[in-house]
């Protein structure tokens, strides 16, 4: 059995996606309340739109992705970076070190063959005791698993069918390809936080079948295919044996630098 634990000090529980971010934003107020100043935040594969609610916190907003048109949506449309960056997160020539107080990194690393290339840039790129946000997908969850492992065609038909998603597929939009090496879960990031003296603040997890778009009256069709999802779900844990876990898809992870 996969070792999923983590230290009740730590552990912040599964949540929504909205509540995620509302917790996101309290742990970097708390995180950051000791610096007096706007914050240099980089946002590392910033995609089209940026989610934690930081409040009316002062911050310096940096964007970096490798897909041309996401990256103009986000500068020219959304327009709240303050410097944008096309480029790739394994290079680490692409900003100064010790630059940031903060990088965020949603749903991205699982799209980078050599991840691990991309999470030690990030460490050069932070200020001692700068904090880290990572979420990635749970390579031992049954999402995860199928994430990793099905073509990309089901991703795509995921995105169309499932989450409705008209644009999937076009320029500037998902599904990206997936590509899941050792970090890709808890289990991996643990490790690398072992290997790099990675303070582990908080870990949470969240559930894509628990979400307020998830749930409908109870015979309407938002009702029926989520059900369905969850019970896919929990069928592909009980068919593994208890060696994936149906009840998360995504882990968050707030880590600090120690030094
Ligand atoms: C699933 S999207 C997530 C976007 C955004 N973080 C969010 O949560 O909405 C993945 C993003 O990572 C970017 N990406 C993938 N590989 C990258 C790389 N090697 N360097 C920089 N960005 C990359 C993609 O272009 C895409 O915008």
């Amino acid at each position: 059995m996969v070792d999923r634990t983590v230290g009740v000090a730590v552990d912040g529980g599964t949540v929504d996606d909205p509540e995620l971010d509302r917790l996101l934003g309290q742990e970097v107020q708390r995180l950051t309340a000791s610096l007096d100043r706007p914050l240099d935040v980089l946002e590392a594969g910033c995609g089209r739109q940026w989610t934690i609610d930081l409040a009316d916190r002062a911050l310096h907003l940096t964007g970096i992705d490798l897909d041309r048109e996401a990256l103009a949506h986000r500068a020219n449309v959304v327009g709240d970076l303050d410097s944008a960056i096309l480029g790739d997160l394994r290079d680490a020539a692409l900003v100064a070190p010790a630059a940031f107080d903060l990088i965020y990194s949603a749903c991205v690393l699982e799209h980078i063959p050599g991840a691990q290339t991309a999470l030690d840039n990030f460490l050069q790129w932070l200020r001692p005791q700068g904090i880290l946000i990572i979420r990635i997908p749970d390579q031992d969850t049954v999402f995860g698993f199928l994430g990793g492992h099905l073509p990309h065609a089901f991703h795509l038909a995921y995105e169309k069918l499932v989450l409705g998603n008209s644009q999937a597929g076009r320029p500037g939009h998902g599904p990206y390809r997936t590509t899941y090496g050792p970090e890709i879960g808890l289990r991996g990031m643990r490790d690398y936080c072992a290997k790099r003296q990675l303070i582990v603040e908080r870990v949470y997890r969240t559930n894509f079948c628990e979400q307020p778009w998830t749930r409908g009256p109870r015979f309407s069709a938002t009702n029926v295919k989520w059900t369905a999802m969850r019970i896919a779900m929990h069928v592909g844990g009980l068919l593994s044996f208890g060696r994936l876990d149906a009840t998360y898809s995504d882990v968050i992870l707030v880590l600090r630098r120690s030094l």
